[in-house]
């Protein structure tokens, strides 16, 4: 897979966000949106619809759940019924429903921190309030804090997690997936986690699902769709799915009428993806390790002085700046003086929090590999 020769002008689209947030000359690496193109088996499926009338789609497409169910069932959670799968608009709003179905305003809800930002926003803009757990900076990875997490647990009924966890590329291992589980079950805990991240691995080792312990399955809602892994954001879509039907209901009832419901083409998008994509999606992230392994060597040998741990999965990468004088206005600091766009690391934390994530940023590194060696100059240029 090559994605060499894409330019910045054949990518500067006027609907794309990332690429027009900021001035021409800017290289973006902030929202998580590849500067891919379309994966060939989608683009065929999308033509062919495009041929017939655009009407209603089915609300749990019968194909597009059986390719869902196997796709489940190899992560852990065999046995997901239709019923149990609940389509949205995107993963964000199931974020959003959870929280207004499972809590009350005015309770906690735990989250472990930094983490994409939606997640405080829901539990905020719902009204609910954020009981945060920052991982600790360990030797070899991000880890979680089990104290912090066992004490914030017992005031909450949920726990919303991130698996695998953006912004640190964390993919939680079967130890760490045991003792959060043992959590959920010690503290009686509804437990979100968003899955969104999972076929960006780069390891061969399969995807263990939180939710794989049956114990757990009643009290999960697993959140997942394809828009990281095929780069098809404009085309939302995101199933919430659940062993429990009960509880899918109790979170469907909190949102009627407001979720709208997938289009026909992001289903014809979704299941070329599942059916086809697999080919594309392989060598896609091979191309991304390249691109990680790029950024962790360049970052070594000429900026040694920022932090890190090599992301185990997404595109990715969480730096620590904290060591540069400009740390304070970092993401400004970047922008004016190397023409590169970051997502600052602040809003990856709740407001409380936010002053410790200062100097830290979060770098997309899924662009052609020249635009990422010229990215990266840019950024040692300006720092230096
Ligand atoms: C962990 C996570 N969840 C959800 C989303 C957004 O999902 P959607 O666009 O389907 O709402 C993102 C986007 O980057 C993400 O990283």
């Amino acid at each position: 897979m090559t994605y060499e020769s894409l330019s910045a002008a054949q990518l500067r689209h006027s609907d794309s966000i990332k690429w027009n947030q900021y001035d021409e000359g800017v290289l973006p690496m902030w929202i998580a949106d590849m500067d891919f193109p379309v994966a060939p088996p989608i683009l065929r499926a999308l033509h062919e619809r495009l041929e017939r009338p655009i009407g209603y789609a089915p609300g749990n497409d019968a194909t597009l759940v059986g390719l869902l169910q196997a796709k489940f069932a190899a992560q852990g959670l065999g046995g997901l019924s239709s019923e149990g799968m609940h389509f949205l608009p995107g993963v964000v709003p199931g974020l959003y429903a959870a929280v207004n179905g499972l809590t009350a305003p005015g309770e906690h809800v735990v989250t472990m921190t930094p983490v994409y930002h939606p997640f405080h926003l829901a539990i905020t803009h719902l009204g609910r309030k954020v009981s945060s757990v920052p991982l600790i900076d360990g030797p070899e990875r991000w880890e979680i804090d089990w104290d912090a997490l066992d004490a914030a647990c017992a005031h909450t009924k949920l726990l919303m997690i991130c698996h695998p966890h953006n912004p640190t590329g964390r993919i939680w291992d079967s130890g760490e997936l045991r003792r959060l589980r043992e959590l959920a079950l010690k503290h009686d805990l509804y437990v979100v986690s968003d899955e969104l991240h999972a076929d960006l691995r780069y390891t061969s080792a399969p995807f263990e699902a939180f939710a794989a312990d049956p114990r757990t399955q009643p009290r999960t809602l697993t959140l997942t769709g394809p828009c990281k892994a095929f780069n098809t954001a404009g085309l939302g879509i995101g199933v919430m799915a659940t062993h429990n039907t009960e509880l899918l209901e109790r979170v469907k009832t909190a949102v009627s009428g407001l979720m709208g419901h997938p289009s026909a083409l992001s289903q014809t998008m979704w299941k070329a993806a599942l059916q086809e994509g697999g080919p594309w999606l392989a060598g896609t992230v091979e191309y991304l390790k390249g691109n990680r392994d790029l950024l962790y060597t360049f970052v070594q040998e000429r900026l040694p002085w920022v932090q890190f741990h090599v992301v185990e999965a997404t595109y990715l990468a969480w730096l620590d700046l904290r060591g540069h004088a400009e740390a304070g206005d970092i993401q400004n600091f970047l922008l004016k003086e190397g023409r590169v766009a970051i997502h600052n690391g602040p809003i990856f934390a709740p407001e409380e929090q936010q002053g410790e994530y200062q100097g830290f940023i979060r770098v997309n590194f899924a662009m052609p590999r020249p635009m990422l060696q010229e990215a990266l100059e840019r950024m040692a240029k300006a720092l230096a």
